[in-house]
């Protein structure tokens, strides 16, 4: 907000700032039920006392221009649909009753928390700047011949970066595939949203470990789908549940992340692994395995990466997804689905009908890194990650042992903590803000998955 309150003037700063709102309001700038800022940030915003914010909301409150309620602020009166000169639309409604669902307010916490640069975050999912092959990518678009890389792409992705990725994840994971089974994505969650839209349908149920990887249950529920929890230990999912949960709740499809997963750093074992192909082929559930980290080994480990869809040796059972975003840089937004062909032609026109396909330069870009400079980078971000991730367990030692207890992960991103003493979301969250570090809570991963549906 550009607006400032002009301390020169005789009138009250508060009452310039409800007068501000006042007129918004009025207008049909803000909308009933739109929030107002958050007293706090805004008194910093305008150089002022919270206190002046205070009573300016007072002010408008009493006037019946806005609500506030414990916990969720101010916002404009529901009342006031109708008293602007301007009739506008509900929009609050609108973006309340469409399919697509909101962040959970939690995340949304979260995120804005992660803004400041002061805090030290360990909720971000991401690499840290220094670690991002920035150099290496520079040269690479130094070097780009971008002839015939500017039309619209195939639906499919650009058939160099498809071959490629073949003769990488032969490489990197061991799986032998083909172009014709390839699909190019926007990052691992396109995805996991075309696999929502083209093969589920509002009301299919479907099993996924819980906890779960955060940004998946949204969109999943706006998909419309029920989610049902397939519960892990240190040895990843329990493949018996999924029988169960066929049984109980006829799930369609099952969703892993069975390499180093995110939240809990697990990795499933082999005899798991075995015993999950062999239950859902029986059952004929189809399995989405994705393979976000499983190529960041840590400890210089060559463990074999045992992915489902080369253990299975008939692909026809699993859907692979996987990305170059935590093994390179999540800003390329390059993924993929690796699927039988005709799972792979109904998500390519779907991805058409989207969005015309991939960017083509950035789909050069990837195909060159992965052509060069890929395996150096790789090395150098597990040394470098392996370090981090020890250096996190020696602080927990030292100063956590009393509060928590953890896993050692031998890959991936993840620390998975679990509280001695049961402390409420919001008060720990507040707490840790508090003390300048950011984590994320257990609960946006779904740990009451069954609530979801
Ligand atoms: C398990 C898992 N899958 C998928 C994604 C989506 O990543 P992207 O779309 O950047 O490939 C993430 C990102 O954090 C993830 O952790």
């Amino acid at each position: 907000m550009n607006w400032k309150p002009d301390a020169s003037m005789k009138e009250p700063i508060f009452r310039q700032i409800a007068k501000h709102f006042e007129s918004l309001i009025i207008e049909g700038k803000l909308a009933p039920g739109e929030p107002l800022p958050a007293e706090r940030k805004f008194a910093e915003e305008l150089g002022v006392n919270r206190s002046t914010v205070v009573s300016a909301y007072a002010e408008l409150r009493a006037t019946g221009l806005v609500q506030s309620v414990q916990g969720s602020g101010t916002r404009v009166s529901e009342r006031m649909w109708g008293v602007s000169a301007r009739k506008v639309p509900n929009w609050r409604q609108y973006t309340l009753e469409a399919s697509f669902r909101p962040t959970l307010p939690l995340i949304s916490k979260l995120r804005s928390a992660s803004t400041d640069p002061t805090k030290i975050n360990l909720a971000r999912g991401e690499l840290s700047e220094d670690l991002l092959p920035r150099r290496e990518v520079q040269e690479l678009l130094h070097r780009m011949n971008i002839d015939d890389s500017l039309g619209y792409s195939h639906p499919q992705g650009s058939l160099r970066l498809r071959e490629t990725l073949c003769d990488h994840l032969r490489k990197a994971n061991g799986i032998y595939t083909d172009p014709e089974h390839i699909l190019i994505t926007s990052g691992s969650q396109q995805a996991l949203h075309l696999i929502t839209q083209c093969l589920l349908a509002p009301g299919d149920a479907i099993g996924l470990e819980g906890p779960s990887y955060a940004y998946s249950l949204p969109l999943f529920s706006s998909a419309g789908l029920r989610l049902f929890r397939i519960p892990v230990d240190d040895d990843g999912l329990d493949p018996i549940s999924v029988k169960e949960l066929y049984q109980k709740h006829m799930i369609k499809m099952v969703f892993v992340n069975p390499t180093y997963q995110n939240p809990t750093g697990t990795t499933l074992s082999l005899s798991r692994r075995k015993q999950l192909l062999e239950i859902c082929e029986e059952l004929r559930i189809p399995i989405v395995e994705d393979g976000a980290y499983s190529e960041i080994r840590l400890d210089k480990s060559e463990a074999p990466s045992n992915a489902l869809v080369t253990l299975h040796g008939n692909s026809d059972l699993v859907i692979y997804v996987g990305s170059l975003s935590k093994t390179a840089a999540p800003g390329l937004r390059i993924g993929w689905v690796i699927a039988p062909s005709a799972v792979i032609r109904r998500m390519a026109d779907a991805k058409e009908q989207m969005d015309f396909g991939m960017n083509t330069v950035v789909q050069e870009l990837a195909n060159l890194y992965l052509r060069t400079g890929w395996r150096d980078h790789l090395q150098r971000l597990t040394r470098e990650l392996t370090k981090r991730r020890n250096s996190m367990l020696m602080s927990l030692q030292s100063n956590a042992e009393e509060l928590c207890v953890w896993n050692k992960p031998l890959g991936g991103y993840h620390i998975w903590c679990r509280l001695k003493h049961i402390i409420s979301d919001a008060e720990l969250l507040d707490a840790c803000i508090q003390n300048g570090v950011i984590v994320t809570l257990g609960i946006v991963y779904g740990l009451s998955m069954d609530s979801y549906v």
